[in-house]
């Protein structure tokens, strides 16, 4: 007999964009109404990097989750610069880690950081204080070699700060998976579309939009290695969406902005894949326990969600109350076979 229901505890997305204004109003909800928690990202034009402004946004965010804001909870993150150890400590008991970019290697990254040698300080407050580094892990080289390329880096500040938890964010690539294993102190998140989709998915016919991002999709064997260690419930890989929502025309006109928004249909097309490879009892891991141990999250909301084996098909689009602003999602037009219970 096939499954029919599955309830997940307390299902968390380690990685998420939910913007500001009325992109907030219009994606918060999609993620409020069916996870227990998210970890926000902070590139927001100009960046959260105080505490003030990670207040403010939080409350903001809180206001766009309407009846859910009490069982979602936003674990707030500051966009990297260089921080005192008093600033962080300030920030600590509203703050879940801090988010680094590289300058200049994605959507709202120009404040970026340009030399991590620079950062040391800042690193070694997030050490003695227990706050984790978040880590966009691409250099400004060739594209598809942006991630390999970083590698050493992430290797680097593993060694060099032995109790710093550090996040390879959104992998894409065998060569990530094999440095995960290697250092204690590095976890990983994976994003829905990194274990389905290839380069040749966005590029290999006509060119996709929607399924542009960055870091961009890779080989098959670098999916493969992907899925199968999310499949085998690989204890220091987690899922973060990446759901990065740009208007519509954004990502369909001439120059299309980076980010797939995937939070619509995250936990039942992840159903889905897991359920057809056989391994639905490794679904529980990776969208929440993986990340509670990693973290030591104790203050989740003690949220059940449960999907139900009936079929709906994914809408072409999403307008907000606005009337205009308009984002397509992930897999628009496909029939998916779970669904979440309202
Ligand atoms: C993200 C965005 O749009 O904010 N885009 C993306 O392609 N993933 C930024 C990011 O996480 O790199
Ligand atoms: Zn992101």
């Amino acid at each position: 007999m096939t499954t029919q229901s599955l309830t997940l505890d307390r299902p968390l997305d380690m990685h998420l964009h939910l913007r500001d204004g009325e992109m907030l109003s219009l994606v918060a909800p999609h993620s409020a109404s069916c996870l227990a928690g998210a970890v926000i990202m902070p590139n927001l034009v100009p960046p959260v990097d105080s505490l003030e402004s990670l207040l403010s946004y939080r409350e903001r965010i809180r206001a766009a989750c309407g009846a859910d804001a009490e069982r979602f909870q936003p674990l707030m993150t500051l966009f990297f610069r260089e921080y005192s150890h008093e600033e962080l400590a300030a920030a600590r008991p509203h703050l879940f880690a801090v988010k680094l970019y590289p300058h200049g290697v994605t959507t709202n990254s120009e404040a970026g950081v340009r030399s991590i040698e620079s950062a040391a300080a800042t690193f070694q407050a997030m050490e003695e204080l227990g706050i984790p580094l978040l880590v966009h892990g691409e250099t400004s080289g060739f594209v598809m070699d942006r991630e390999r390329e970083f590698l050493p880096i992430y290797e680097r500040l593993a060694r060099q700060y032995p109790r710093l938890k550090i996040t390879m964010e959104h992998i894409t690539t065998k060569a990530a998976v094999e440095v995960l294993d290697k250092y204690e102190n590095l976890a990983a998140t994976v994003t829905l579309q990194h274990l389905l989709i290839t380069l040749d998915d966005v590029a290999g016919g006509l060119l996709q939009p929607h399924l542009f991002c960055k870091p961009i999709a890779k080989r098959p064997e670098d999916r493969e290695a992907l899925l199968g260690a999310a499949l085998a419930g690989h204890p220091k890989l987690m899922m973060g969406s990446d759901s990065a929502p740009h208007p519509r025309h954004a990502k369909e006109g001439c120059g299309c902005a980076a980010g797939v928004y995937s939070a619509p249909v995250l936990l039942p097309r992840l159903a889905e894949l897991f359920e057809e490879h056989g391994v639905l009892e490794k679904l529980q891991g990776f969208v929440s326990d993986h990340a509670r141990a990693w973290h030591d999250l104790r203050n989740v909301p003690a949220r059940q969600v449960t999907l139900l084996k009936e079929s709906w098909t994914v809408p072409m689009n999403y307008t907000g109350a606005d009337g205009v602003t308009t984002v397509v999602p992930f897999e628009a037009g496909r029939t998916l076979p779970w669904r979440v219970r309202p």
